[in-house]
């Protein structure tokens, strides 16, 4: 497989670069959102000036043949102590178990550092999924399987995520667990100090969550006989999805080899 693979990678790269060079002026007004450029090369991009987009990089679908899957983002969403981060979790070592390559992107933890700057503002929790989002998109486009574990409470900021991608590349996966179970559970003691008031702007409390209206995937505390479920069943779940539609396979041989023969 990855002789196969890099054979492809010099026959693309020297079949592409012409091609990709003269388009790259309609996809980048499209991507963008540029505001100018002259001769279609050099472009304005919100406070950047001079920005050239590069192409002729390795194309996704042979990094996908590599890794023998299909890059995705799988979009955890929901209250604090819905499971999120528990449920990717146990999700990711179950996809590892399987040889599949994965990153997780968890809440608490990308705050430590890529986005140590913001905080709980409607603002600063726009500016954290949108940073998400663009992070997310670079793995999905390299064959990366990406699960993320974020509140993400606005409707308007999830989609805009799911904008910027492709279709198909962006899975919502709502954990629809009721607040009663969230705050019950509470293992950080923080809808104890919301109710107390001593944490200001907290989801379910005193900042809303909006529910998806079109997620791919939809979570539930109990499966259809009534019984709770545990993260291992909800990770389960997750994975027959992603198998049934075909994530975990590379791109069907028949488009990437007729492409290059
Ligand atoms: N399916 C489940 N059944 C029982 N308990 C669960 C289940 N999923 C998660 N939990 C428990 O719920 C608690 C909260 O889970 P977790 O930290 O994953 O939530 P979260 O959605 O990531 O919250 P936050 O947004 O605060 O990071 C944990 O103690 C975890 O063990
Ligand atoms: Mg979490």
């Amino acid at each position: 497989m990855l002789a196969t693979a890099a054979r492809r990678i010099s026959q693309q790269c020297g079949r592409t670069l012409a091609p990709m060079a003269a388009a790259s002026g309609a996809l980048q007004q499209q991507v963008a959102g540029v505001t100018s450029g002259p001769a279609g090369a050099v472009y304005n991009v919100g406070k950047a000036t001079n920005i050239k987009f590069h192409d002729g990089m390795v194309p996704r679908d042979t990094k996908e043949e590599i890794l023998g899957q299909k890059g995705v983002v799988l979009w955890f969403t929901g209250l604090s102590g819905s499971g999120k981060s528990t449920v990717a979790c146990t999700l990711e070592h179950a996809l590892a178990q399987r040889g599949r390559m994965t990153v997780l992107l968890d809440g608490d933890n990308v705050r430590h550092g890529l986005n140590k700057n913001l905080g709980f503002t409607a603002q600063d929790r726009e500016e954290n999924i949108r940073r998400i989002g663009e992070v997310s998109k670079l793995f999905a486009e390299s064959g990366v399987i990406t699960l993320t574990s974020f509140i993400s409470p606005y409707r308007k900021d999830r989609e805009s995520v799911r904008a910027r991608m492709a279709d198909g590349d962006f899975l919502e996966c709502y954990m629809r667990i009721p607040i009663e179970l969230c705050e019950q559970r509470d293992p950080k003691g923080l809808y104890k100090a919301a109710r107390a008031g001593k944490i200001k702007n907290f989801t379910g409390i005193d900042d809303p969550y909006e529910e998806p209206d079109k997620a791919e995937i939809v979570v539930d505390a109990r499966d259809a006989a009534g019984n709770m479920q545990s993260a291992e069943d909800m990770a389960a779940t997750i994975m027959q999805y992603l198998e049934e539609r075909g994530y975990l396979s590379a791109p069907a041989a028949s488009g990437t080899e007729a492409a290059t023969a």
